[in-house]
């Protein structure tokens, strides 16, 4: 059968890498893709979000199951789009997309399900929201605009004046635009981060292992925030008695939650949560996969993906055998280009992707990549995302960034401390 990811980072990558491996998956492509993309599968000029040709694309070309990559399109109702035409997509509908498009939304749908969240209120004014931040004794909050923002939206604060100066870029300076239409003023948690996805048909939740990302730029978790630096899997942090709670005071009441509501969730529900003194508490859905955490999540995934997805799709994921997964640990270390998570210059020739892809155990997932004249070029802030797989977290991180060290481009740099948290933990 023939296979369409939609989307052009690292994510992608890793599912066209992946699911071109099914014994039964004819023809893969990705839409738009990258340079990484293209080696591993076949490219179609088609952005992401122009929903129309996509649906096209697929009618001409026997696409079985497209798979959607980033949140922008799920939150636009491509899903819907495509069951409209038979066409059958893995991914959530429009509606259940509000978990991630829409933070008020996932706080009420939090609240009725009684799962554990840090305290919120939700504002459509500055005067309200400011008028609440001086009644409170601390400044010590999180402000967030509601919709999508590339992960920008969230402002973490240690001040009340930080946390009014906030609420100004979302009200006054309108810096996330319609995303800024509504903005919710949270408590602030402390504890350490972890992910945890599941694929979902709506009744049956398949959990994969914990993964941990890493959001701040810059060493020892310090700088702007970015869309994720690096990510292992598992994350120890996550010991087999914490899952277990996790899935069911988290993933399994959210799923009939959603159920209850009429927006059945099918897709990847993916759990940013804050492991705090009184247990894991949910910062945030996502409704995709994690973006870099998908890379070493599916280095590890010995199954064949297309099945699982199909299943999903089908709603028979009960009928599925349990996943098997290579034991050892992966760690993915995002190249980035000089500049992010600010601004940054496109078009840099990149050498030595030959070098590292000889390596045991190392696959080199391309994000911001493009093919210029036969040349491997980057084209955005994130570039690369360099994963291995190792006998321990050490040995996996020793593995990658010894790739990374064969890969070379003008100003390319990385964190060089992805997964010492999990190295120091065991
Ligand atoms: P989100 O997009 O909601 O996951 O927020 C992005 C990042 O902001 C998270 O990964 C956390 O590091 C931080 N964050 C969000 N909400 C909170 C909170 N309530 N307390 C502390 N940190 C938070
Ligand atoms: N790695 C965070 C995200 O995909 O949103």
């Amino acid at each position: 059968m023939n296979v369409l990811v939609v989307g052009s980072g690292g994510r992608e990558h890793a599912l066209a890498w992946k699911l071109a491996q099914s014994p039964r998956a004819d023809r893969v492509f990705v839409a738009p893709g990258n340079a990484g993309t293209a080696q591993d599968a076949e490219n179609v000029d088609i952005p992401a979000d122009d929903i129309e040709r996509l649906i096209k694309f697929a009618k001409e070309n026997k696409v079985a199951l497209t798979v959607v990559g980033p949140e922008a399109p799920l939150c636009a109702g491509i899903s819907d789009a495509f069951a409209a035409e038979g066409l059958r997509v893995f991914g959530p509908s429009h509606d259940a997309a509000q978990l991630e498009g829409s933070k008020v939304f996932c706080k009420k749908l939090l609240r009725r399900a009684d799962v554990p969240t840090a305290d919120y209120r939700s504002f459509r004014t500055a005067e309200s929201a400011i008028t609440y931040l001086q009644e409170r004794e601390s400044g010590s909050v999180v402000v967030k605009a509601d919709g999508l923002a590339a992960g920008k939206g969230v402002m973490v604060c240690d001040t009340k004046d930080e946390a009014v100066e906030a609420v100004k870029r979302i009200f006054h300076q309108r810096e996330f635009g319609a995303a800024g239409d509504q903005l919710i003023i949270e408590e602030r948690l402390e504890g350490q981060e972890a992910s945890l996805l599941a694929i979902t048909d709506g009744r049956t939740l398949v959990t994969l292992p914990a993964a941990q990302d890493h959001k701040p730029a810059f060493d020892g978790d310090r700088g702007p925030n970015t869309g994720g630096m690096g990510a292992y899997c598992p994350a120890p942090l996550v010991d087999e008695k914490l899952f277990s709670h996790i899935e069911e005071q988290v993933l399994v009441p959210t799923i009939h939650a959603m159920k209850r509501s009429r927006f059945p969730f099918r897709g990847v529900l993916y759990a940013g949560l804050m492991i705090t003194a009184q247990g894991p508490k949910v910062l945030e859905y996502n409704v995709r996969f994690g973006d870099p955490e998908c890379q070493p999540l599916l280095m590890r995934l010995r199954g064949d993906l297309l099945d699982v997805l199909e299943a999903a799709v089908d709603v028979r994921l009960d009928e599925l055998p349990d996943l098997e997964w290579d034991p050892r640990p992966a760690v993915c270390v995002v190249m980035a280009s000089e500049g992010y998570p600010g601004e940054y210059e496109k078009g840099r020739p990149i050498r030595g992707l030959d070098e590292a892809a000889k390596l045991d155990d190392v696959k080199v997932f391309h994000a911001g990549t493009a093919t210029l004249d036969d040349q491997v070029i980057t084209d955005g802030g994130r570039v690369l995302g360099v994963t291995a797989l190792g006998e321990s977290v050490a040995a996996a991180k020793l593995q990658a960034y010894k790739a990374v060290k064969c890969i070379r481009w003008d100003g390319a740099w990385c964190r060089k401390d992805i997964s010492d948290k999990a190295i120091a933990s065991s």
